[in-house]
């Protein structure tokens, strides 16, 4: 693939402003409140024909009674549900009711350890020999088969009342899961465009007709000397249709994956893990991976169509650590993914802050393409962008598709490691970028691209997000139109408080607004 040129049109402040690191701090505050009302404060109108609701799931709490969490991934899940209705729009928030939460919650003080080095109190003596997991349902809330699902990657998914958030209890996938069973936070929604023709030699299928009844992909991870993958396909009522399992040498730290059509994909970074810290008490679990740089990233790949009986094939890649993935697609005989990649994990420390984390120490992560020959075992991979950047987000239409164009969150400056602050959308077709950036004050979360009913054009619809406004201590839920940052918001929701950098969301094109007034 060739470079492309990059045109690049920036909506927000026009000097390279560095953020501001106090304010960003302020965001990780915890927001113990729950709210549900109409909002009121809107800048520009929410157009009357965005109609659905936007879910997410983040860290609503980074204290317990006071006493701080180690990091933000420790923190028990709060879901936020947004929903739009005729240029009208409702706010709701709710702890996720986990038994932790309300054990924790009852108690005032921390009962469980932290997977990302939480304790609890009274040292190492007080914490050793108790493996015990906290569910904290914190990762991703998504709506299937008619349940919205809190998710967190090592534990059971719980099950919530789409329009009040009301926790309905631990879903076990009509008695698929069993108790303690994983079921990853990063679902992939298949809508069945295209066929999956013989193999995966198929061209561009994006022009396909609908061909296949829409699924949910998602997985489970069982670590350990060799790693246990379990696949797991949804249809639309929810039921599980396909599961199978596979196992793979060596421990693997797994948080996302890709799809196309024919192929599940994973990355296993190389990292080891050595538990006695842990065990005796000394670090949390993810405190004890350790990132070895001299050691090839494996890429993982897993037929869909398990009765084929095609095994699975294991492609090593240059070292390099991903958490997220943008995309991945069939063409011309190879598989390509796009995935965000550091150089290195970025490591947590039992006696750091991540409050005090120094940004400039750390690497970004960047847009990266990685290009699988299955005939050749080869793996090649490109840079497409050096902007630091995550959480991306393409046209769900295109997922597992040849694509046009991403939207991520990234940093307001062109180079360096940084908060993000802006959303980047690509066009891989002309090489534009847009850039809409919300710096000095603002920090963004994940970008969730909603399309138009009836769009035609891969970028037409909106890109909402949540940005903190650390000038105010509140955030704003910001609609963008996605063919066009440069005009800057659609609309600016001004929620009445703020709320905790958040992790993922989805959209869902039913609107759980409660059915009083306006
Ligand atoms: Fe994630």
């Amino acid at each position: 693939m060739q470079n492309l040129p990059v045109k690049e049109r920036f909506t927000g402040p026009t000097t390279e402003l560095p953020y501001d690191l106090k304010g960003w701090k302020k965001g990780y505050e915890s927001q113990p409140n729950e709210y549900d009302y109409w909002i009121d404060d809107i800048e520009g109108e929410i157009p009357p024909e965005l109609h659905g609701t936007l879910f997410r799931n983040g860290p609503g709490l980074l204290d317990v009674n006071g006493q701080r969490l180690h990091h933000p991934f420790d923190g028990d899940g709060m879901v936020c549900a947004i929903a739009f209705d005729s240029g009208k729009a409702h706010f709701c928030n709710r702890f996720v009711r986990t038994k932790g939460f309300l054990e924790e919650q009852a108690a005032g003080k921390i009962l469980y350890r932290g997977v990302f080095g939480t304790q609890k109190p009274g040292g190492a003596l007080a914490n050793a020999f108790d493996v015990r997991t906290k569910n904290i349902a914190n990762t991703q809330v998504i709506y299937w088969g008619g349940k919205l699902l809190a998710l967190w990657e090592a534990a059971e998914p719980h099950r919530l009342d789409p329009y009040t958030l009301e926790t309905l209890g631990i879903d076990y996938l009509d008695g698929v899961l069993h108790s303690g069973d994983a079921f990853a936070a990063h679902p992939r929604i298949d809508l069945g465009f295209g066929d999956r023709g013989e193999n995966s030699q198929s061209s561009d299928q994006s022009n396909n007709p609908k061909s296949r009844p829409p699924r949910l992909v998602n997985f489970s991870i069982k670590p350990g000397f060799s790693t246990t993958i379990t696949i797991y396909e949804l249809d639309t009522t929810g039921k599980v249709v396909e599961r199978h399992a596979h196992s793979v040498p060596g421990f693997a730290f797994i948080h996302d994956f890709a799809i196309t059509p024919n192929y599940c994909l994973f990355f296993q970074n190389p990292v080891s893990f050595n538990p006695l810290p842990f065990v005796l008490g000394l670090r949390g679990a993810g405190e004890c991976i350790k990132f070895h740089p001299e050691k090839p990233t494996r890429i993982i790949v897993i037929p869909r169509d398990n009765k084929a009986g095609t095994p699975v094939q294991i492609l090593e890649a240059q070292s390099g650590f991903v958490f997220h993935h943008a995309n991945a697609f069939e063409q011309g005989g190879e598989i390509c993914i796009d995935s965000i990649c550091y150089q290195a994990l970025p490591e947590v420390e039992p006696n750091s802050d991540f409050r005090e984390v120094d940004f400039d120490a750390i690497t970004p992560g960047q847009l990266w393409r990685f290009t699988l020959n299955l005939k050749n075992n080869t793996v090649q991979r490109q840079r497409l962008e050096n902007r630091c950047c995550e959480f991306p987000w393409v046209n769900p239409e295109k997922v597992g598709h040849p694509y046009r164009y991403v939207f991520m969150g990234a940093a307001h400056s062109h180079t360096g490691n940084a908060p993000l602050q802006a959303i980047l959308k690509i066009d891989f077709q002309t090489g534009e970028r847009q850039l809409w950036s919300a710096a000095p004050k603002g920090f963004v979360s994940e970008p969730v691209f909603v399309p138009r009913t009836g769009a035609s054009d891969e970028d037409d619809g909106w890109v909402i997000t949540m940005v903190y406004d650390a000038a105010h201590h509140r955030s704003d839920v910001v609609i963008l139109d996605a063919r066009d940052f440069n005009k800057g918001p659609v609309a600016r929701l001004h929620l009445k408080h703020h709320i905790p950098y958040g992790l993922h969301g989805t959209w869902t094109p039913e609107c759980f607004a409660p059915s009083d007034s306006k």
